[in-house]
């Protein structure tokens, strides 16, 4: 495999690489990319620029002006970010800005319960991990409960453990051969955690061991599956001739809340952990689809199918159909059994965000985080009902799902994807709405839908109601039609897109603009942004991963491969979405070594940022350690909060 071809390796190589295998099971190494002819978001903005645009460096600012720098001075001073930008670099700890402060909350193995069981490295069991905060935190989400000193402080803090890295976990793990100890422990690592956070003082926030909301959702607990596709014959096993539980969720990457208290964690690179698909024949059906998904065809490279047979395809061919959806959590019933919503459709989800329409019908934005796939949102068919919190608990298993086409004139649509519309009946393999949603990927195909740059987070700006789209890189994509002068190339920095609907969010239309290019601006090769700006001012910015939004609309970015591209530390970044200021990024963070940042997300005032520092140490061995954050040992996985120490506590101000 050319993964492992023999390479002088660096060591923000070593971690671009260990990220791939871990992460995502190296599917750009391993997995066909996207094959149907559908067109790329770059023959779109191709086509939006015309060629004359193309030809000076100056296009590419105009492109990211295009919207709001009209918007009057009033607006541009509300919300202004004062702070003073930190720069890139390779520290083992976490940096902000003079006048800012950071703790860390909760981090990989801390117990949730009073009496433990307590972290010890040498002495793992599944048992204690199912008990523990789990590895690789991403999606952060505060839940508010009443009572805390002052309003907001009392809440839960659900967080998503996306992956395991085995290698920083388990002292004399082999690679490709694990102990089925281990691979017990990794699957706990995996999934939710839901615990009591309370701050005590401005900054002081802690988790509460033994609170009776703490509760662990791991790779082994019981879920359900919901709506169309649940019961179908593509979810029977050997031992569920109901189709309808699961056990576990994996792969869990960013996420969402509901407006009525509910969590939407999402399953991303799930195909990593089946293998064996060789073993089906290339004529059965779910062949094609498992495929279209990237399942390996032998062994997978974590190697559970060793040790749990539904993770072999030649053993449990239907397995991997019930992964790959958006599980909605309760976080407030620790009873609560996770159901995985099967009318959002079934692909590498990345986040899920809801949005209430004028009339009352729930929108969920999300994105299949792979090179060359698609947009997505789901429209429910029943009304959110503010008064009955319960009565919204089945609003996502009916509904219609939407992929996302972007027209070279700025205009968009958001096409059906609907049993018997279109090309999606018998004729092309689609004989129900199950059959839809399980291969959604490739009904998506037969729409026309655009093929994007890996879309990460999807977000709405609560101020300009504005829905933000993060592609976060795609350096496969070729840029034979561009010009050197507008140094796009392949796209290692990743862009930001700006859609806004037509109407509201159950629109079918759309428009659409680019509202930021990432990369270095001072770097002529990167040639990607001034903005209009002195680009000696602008924080270099790449991979964009995870977004949120202040009161006053300011966006903030979390990153996901500076290692990679700029050699440096990942981080967050604060950008501001109008005024005069509108594309003018600051660094505000800068993470430990090997680390992604994920999960930004602030608390109702605004004078907290919660987010998680995830697999630092990434590239690293226990034996030749990358990383030591946070406590000086082996590094953990860890939720953070960022808070001023001085003046107005308000975040950015
Ligand atoms: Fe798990 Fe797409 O990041
Ligand atoms: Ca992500
Ligand atoms: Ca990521």
């Amino acid at each position: 495999m050319a993964r492992r071809a023999v390479l002088p390796l660096s060591p923000a190589l070593a971690a671009w690489l260990a990220k791939c295998q871990w992460a995502c099971g190296s599917k750009c190494f391993t997995e066909p990319v996207n094959p149907s002819e559908n067109p790329t978001f770059e023959n779109v903005l191709a086509q939006r620029l015309s060629r004359r645009d193309l030809l000076g460096g100056a296009a590419a600012v105009a492109l990211v002006l295009a919207v709001g720098r009209h918007e009057s001075a009033e607006a541009s001073q509300r919300g202004r970010l004062t702070f003073r930008p930190i720069t890139l670099n390779t520290r083992d700890e976490v940096t902000v800005p003079e006048g800012y402060a950071s703790g860390v909350v909760i981090r990989w193995g801390d117990p949730l319960q009073s009496w433990g069981p307590e972290f010890r490295f040498g002495e793992q069991s599944p048992e204690r991990q199912a008990q523990q905060f789990g590895y690789n935190c991403d999606f952060v989400g505060l839940f508010l409960l009443p009572g805390g000193a002052a309003s907001g402080s009392r809440g839960l803090l659900a967080v998503n453990h996306e992956y395991t890295n085995p290698e920083l976990m388990f002292p004399g793990y082999r690679e490709g051969d694990p102990e089925a100890w281990q691979v017990a422990v990794e699957l706990e690592a995996h999934g939710v955690t839901i615990v009591e956070v309370l701050q005590r003082g401005r900054g002081q926030w802690h988790y509460l061991p033994g609170s009776s909301y703490n509760r662990r959702i791991t790779g082994t607990t019981r879920c359900e599956l919901t709506g169309p596709a649940a019961g179908s014959d593509w979810m029977k096993t050997s031992t569920d001739s109901t189709g309808t539980v699961v056990y576990g969720t994996l792969n869990n990457c960013a996420g969402g809340k509901t407006p009525w208290g509910t969590l939407l964690t999402c399953e991303e690179n799930f195909h990593q952990y089946f293998g064996n698909l060789s073993a089906l024949s290339s004529t059965d059906p779910r062949y094609t689809v498992h495929q279209r998904y990237g399942i390996p065809s032998g062994a997978s490279e974590r190697r559970w199918e060793r040790f749990d047979r539904r993770f072999d395809v030649s053993k449990e061919p239907n397995e991997p159909f019930r992964f790959g959806w958006v599980v909605e959590i309760d976080p407030y019933d620790p009873t609560f059994v996770p159901k995985k919503r099967t009318a959002l459709g079934r692909f590498k989800h990345e986040a899920a965000t809801v949005v209430i329409a004028r009339d009352g019908r729930a929108v969920v934005y999300s994105g299949d985080d792979e090179r060359f796939e698609y947009i997505y949102k789901f429209v429910s068919e029943g009304r959110y009902n503010p008064r009955d919190r319960r009565a919204n608990f089945s609003l996502l298993d009916s509904g219609t799902l939407y992929v996302a086409r972007f027209n070279a004139d700025g205009t968009g649509e958001w096409l059906p994807l609907v049993h018997g519309q279109g090309p999606l009946t018998e004729a092309n393999g689609f004989r129900s709405q199950a059959d839809v949603l399980v291969n959604t990927r490739r009904a998506a195909d037969l729409l026309g839908a655009t093929k994007m740059d890996r879309p990460e987070d999807i977000e709405t700006n609560p101020v300009n109601g504005r829905v933000y789209i993060v592609c976060t890189n795609n350096a496969r994509r070729k840029w034979n039609q561009i010009d050197p002068a507008n140094p796009r190339g392949d796209n290692r920095h990743g862009h930001i897109i700006e859609l806004i609907e037509n109407g509201d969010a159950a629109a079918t239309r759309f428009r659409w603009e680019i509202f930021l290019l990432c990369g270095d601006p001072a770097n002529p090769d990167d040639g990607v942004f001034a903005a209009g700006f002195d680009p000696s001012l602008i924080s270099p910015i790449s991979c964009p991963d995870n977004i949120t939004f202040d009161a006053w609309g300011n966006m903030w970015i979390a990153t996901d491969g500076q290692p990679g591209t700029f050699r440096r530390n990942d981080g967050i970044y604060a950008v501001p979405t109008s005024g005069n200021e509108r594309g003018f990024v600051r660094m505000f963070l800068s993470g430990p070594r090997g680390c992604e940042i994920c999960g930004p997300e602030f608390a109702p005032d605004f004078h907290t940022l919660f987010c998680a520092i995830q697999h630092p140490g990434e590239g690293g061995t226990l034996s030749a350690p990358l990383s030591s954050w946070p406590d000086g040992t082996v590094p953990r996985p860890s939720v953070i909060v960022v808070w001023k120490d001085r003046g107005d506590p308000r975040i950015g101000s």
